[in-house]
């Protein structure tokens, strides 16, 4: 049975499509105190059940909603209780980077174990200082990816020509050699050199671009600057068409405007967080991790 959060209800309505497998609604209310209520109003005893929940904006408020989902699941005595969080807010605190610091992807992964989760999935999880996603958590725990799927729609809808998948940075590598592979182009990333006191060059680490369409492709794109920055070197190498892709479409204010502005021709994202860009459903990845 799939559970839907409110921040992915339609998503979990697509997973529970791809998997032909029950969609349980949910009550949700709120107590003047500003309290969150949810019940599942469902049997669910001795059954399987994945509870879908982004943590996308405002994440406290969906990290709560996911934590009392999961204790109501188990409540309900759930056989397993799966929780899927594909948008995964608190990973990029994956470290104590200065003394006196939580580390928040530790702290919140302690939270959904104790809530009641037998099992966790994430996708394309930002933690870039962690080996893989099982060393997180102290139950099953399996991060999936969806470059492949960006790749694929980026390539037939946008007829690219010759192209070349691009990571902006080099900690987007994994995804650009992941949606590189899976479409059979070449593949590289952005490498940033420091010249001297105020010049850094970036530029594309190997691969000649002239004349050759380039899909960029990160896992967030929250600000745009990455992106924006990654584009205008492109356009110094004079290639052809631009085209962003990534994973969780953060997008905050005029994110997207900056970089069409940048000369990337279109954006696309996924539905681990609702957006205008959210063209690719992770739906069919999450059904096939739980088939497997
Ligand atoms: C950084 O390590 C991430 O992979 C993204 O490149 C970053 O979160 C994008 O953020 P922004 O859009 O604000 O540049």
């Amino acid at each position: 049975m799939i559970v839907g959060g409110s921040a992915s209800r339609d998503l979990a309505e697509r997973i529970s499509k791809e998997l032909d497998c029950e969609f349980a609604p949910v009550e949700r209310e709120r107590f003047p105190d500003g309290e969150l209520y949810v019940r599942i109003p469902e049997e669910i005893e001795g059954e399987e059940v994945a509870v879908i929940q982004s943590t996308c904006y405002p994440p406290n408020e969906n990290y709560m909603e996911l934590f009392l989902l999961l204790d109501a699941a188990k409540g309900l005595g759930a056989e397993k209780v799966s929780a899927v969080i594909p948008y995964f807010a608190y990973a990029r605190q994956d470290a104590r980077f200065k003394p006196g610091e939580a580390i928040s992807l530790k702290t919140v992964a302690k939270l959904i174990e104790s809530a009641g989760a037998d099992e966790v999935y994430t996708i394309d999880l930002h933690a870039h200082r962690i080996e893989s996603t099982p060393d997180v958590f102290n139950i099953p725990a399996q991060n999936l990816t969806a470059a492949p799927l960006l790749a694929q729609y980026a390539s037939e809808e946008f007829q690219l020509e010759d192209p070349v998948v691009m990571g902006p940075d080099g900690e987007a590598k994994q995804w650009a050699e992941n949606a590189g592979k899976a479409i059979g182009a070449d593949w590289d990333f952005m490498v940033k050199e420091r010249l001297g006191p105020e010049k850094v060059e970036i530029t594309p680490r190997e691969l000649d671009v002239e004349g050759r369409d380039v899909l960029v492709i990160d896992d967030i794109i929250s600000t745009g600057g990455t992106m924006v920055e990654a584009i205008q070197i492109l356009k110094e190498h004079a290639v052809k068409n631009i085209y962003a892709a990534c994973t969780h479409p953060v997008l905050g204010t005029n994110a997207l405007e900056k970089i069409k502005m940048a000369g990337a021709e279109e954006v696309v994202g996924t539905d681990t967080i609702p957006s205008k860009v959210s063209v690719v459903s992770v739906a069919p990845i999450i059904a096939k991790a739980f088939t497997q």
